[in-house]
């Protein structure tokens, strides 16, 4: 901590007579208590310390109507995912972000924080958002967790997020896990790259790498990217109003759009067998998965 000579907003006056020491002693009290306010604030700023975590529930959906609601093993999938969450350890704060009075009331039921949104969020992103800006409380980072995973484990939860903590250059992080070569040809697995510093350095649907046999390589560790993020609250508020960029337009892939404007993406490598349910099929793959392993 600072030492009251140091502070400025005592500094004029010790030159002063002596009859001002007892009063100077006091605005040194209360200017260390300052600086050191402002000091723990400069800190939690670089940690990014207050988190919340957000699951985007929406009701519509073209492949899936009524999604979020869909009994897995006789629980709804959204009450699956919660209690998954509810386990991390990072975080302050967890809501639904739904715009359906259903979702909301179901997620009453077990005991969820709800935050009602407009239906006229077109995307996650744009629904953790709108969501943010109704906490009065400020959040320095936010987790958007899919409602369609339910078989999330809270550490990755906490790894996106301490792995945003510990890369204050980063506005953004995200999962990967190994991909089965089975699966590296096709376009629906998302694969990505990083750096040796487990930076992002691309999204795609198609083979990266490739090597020159253009085929997949049974001996090379492609990674399966997951649909866990987790940004700097401030850069969330930018995001959605970014303009679409010519990568993530091709590929189809949001992400994209944060690398291709500069900013800089951490990727935590976890395992994790990816379990989205997507479709009605989803459903029993996942039960039966579930079943295997004696999940309840
Ligand atoms: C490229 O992948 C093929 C498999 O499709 C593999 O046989 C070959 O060894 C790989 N090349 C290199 C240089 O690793
Ligand atoms: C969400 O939807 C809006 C509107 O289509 C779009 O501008 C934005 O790029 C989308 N994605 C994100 C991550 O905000």
């Amino acid at each position: 901590m600072r030492g009251p000579s140091s502070s400025s907003s005592v500094s004029d006056g010790t030159n002063r007579s002596w009859l001002a020491q007892g009063l100077l002693a006091g605005a040194a009290v209360a200017a260390a208590a300052v600086a050191y306010t402002v000091i723990s604030r400069r800190r939690s700023a670089r940690l990014r310390s207050h988190v919340v975590g957000i699951i985007p529930a929406r009701f519509a959906s073209s492949r899936f109507p009524g999604k979020p609601l869909v009994p897995i093993l006789g629980k709804p999938m959204i009450q699956r995912t919660w209690e998954r969450a509810k386990l991390a350890t990072t975080l302050d704060q967890l809501v639904v972000a739904t715009d359906n009075e259903k979702i909301a009331e179901c997620c009453l039921g077990f005991g969820a924080d709800v935050i009602m949104t407009s239906d006229t969020c077109r995307n996650g992103t744009e629904r953790c958002n709108e969501a943010l800006q109704k906490f009065k409380k400020k959040f320095d980072i936010v987790v958007n967790i899919q409602g369609d995973e339910p078989l999330i484990e809270p550490e990755i939860i906490d790894g996106v997020v301490k792995a945003l903590q510990a890369a204050p250059d980063a506005v953004f992080s995200t999962a990967a896990t190994s991909l089965k070569p089975e699966d590296a040809s096709d376009p629906n697995r998302v694969k990505c790259v990083v750096d040796s510093h487990g930076y992002a350095i691309y999204f795609s649907r198609g083979l990266i790498p490739c090597n020159k046999s253009a085929k997949v390589n049974p001996r090379f560790p492609y990674l399966l990217h997951l649909g866990i993020q987790s940004y700097d609250a401030k850069f969330l508020r930018k995001y959605p109003e970014l303009a679409p960029t010519p990568l993530q337009l091709e590929e189809d892939l949001e992400q994209l759009k944060v690398l291709e404007n500069g900013y800089k993406m951490k990727v935590i490598k976890v395992d994790h067998e990816a379990h989205g349910v997507d479709t009605p099929e989803d459903v029993e793959k996942i039960e039966s998965f579930m079943r295997e392993r004696n999940l309840s």
